[in-house]
């Protein structure tokens, strides 16, 4: 059965929906998204995605096509349309169609917004979160400003091709010869009982589920130290994971071949896991 999608203020079958072939998306990258869960028919930290569009939009010089009110509207109707369980909404929002010009069009020209919706069944269960995943490292090649969520992927796609061609399930970067993020995700070592994460900046995405596993955490007393660390402490580590909106918490059980910890997930990881899911849960609309 075909899906409903949104489409610059229409909901349509996934057929019919088009975009122009000059949408600066396409043609220079120019554009946001965000990626929400959804758990049993509910938003996973809604607030959080629409907040950091704001954000990414206006560190590009747009503004936000809608009010944060309209926006979840939308993300629900496709929910309920498409009969989403488990799964996510995607969301993309370009600078709008214009001649091929590298300076941006007039103002008024017309966001482009576009939402979708993919079910992801059993997406809390995921064998891979109870097997842990294998990363390899690679140099961190992307621009300097990581923090706005641009659709400029294809960097990270190559990294998880590379991964994956060496057996792996995905890639952290490393810069400077510390660790940056994931292809998709950021990153965290455990060491001694305490967690260690990329401190927030330019260098990595802010990630929504970092600042909730974060904040669970710290509520259970456990010790989170916000720096830089190499691909040889993480080597040396107890445990390591990674947090998406996708992916929640997942433990890493390898890295470029050598085992984390035990070689498989640690406790860290796991608790900090069913907290997030258990909270997020709770707080999901
Ligand atoms: N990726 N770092 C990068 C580079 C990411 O692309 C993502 C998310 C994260 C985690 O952010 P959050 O917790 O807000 O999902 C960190 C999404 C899921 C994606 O591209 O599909």
């Amino acid at each position: 059965m075909s899906r409903t999608v949104y489409v610059n203020g229409e909901y349509l079958p996934e057929e019919d929906a088009t975009i122009s072939v000059f949408d600066r998306g396409f043609l220079f990258a120019d554009g946001v998204y965000e990626v929400t869960s959804v758990l049993e028919g509910k938003l996973i930290d809604f607030d959080g995605h629409a907040v950091r569009l704001e954000r990414s939009l206006g560190e590009l010089e747009m503004p936000m096509p809608m009010s944060r009110d309209e926006l979840l509207e939308i993300h629900r109707r496709l929910v309920a349309e498409n009969g989403i369980e488990d799964g996510m909404v995607y969301l993309q929002v370009t600078r709008g169609a214009a001649d091929r010009d590298f300076a941006y069009p007039p103002e008024g020209t017309r966001q482009t917004v576009v939402l979708f919706t993919q079910s992801k069944p059993g997406l809390a269960d995921s064998p891979v979160a109870k097997a842990g995943i294998k990363v390899v490292t690679l140099p961190d090649l992307r621009w300097d400003r990581r923090d706005i969520k641009t659709v400029q992927l294809l960097y990270p796609s190559m990294g998880k091709m590379a991964a994956k061609a060496q057996g792996a399930d995905d890639a952290w970067m490393v810069e400077e010869g510390v660790v940056t993020e994931g292809t998709s995700n950021n990153a965290y070592i455990v060491k001694g009982g305490v967690i260690v994460t990329r401190n927030l900046g330019p260098e990595i995405l802010h990630g929504i589920t970092r600042a909730a596993v974060l904040r669970f955490a710290r509520e259970a007393q456990m010790k989170v130290e916000e720096r830089a660390f190499t691909v040889e402490e993480a080597k040396a580590a107890d445990e390591a994971f990674v947090t998406s909106a996708t992916t929640f918490v997942t433990p890493v059980v390898e890295i470029d071949g050598v085992p984390v910890g035990q070689g498989a997930p640690g406790p860290v990881a796991q608790r900090l896991r069913e907290i997030y899911l258990e909270e997020s849960r709770k707080a999901a609309v």
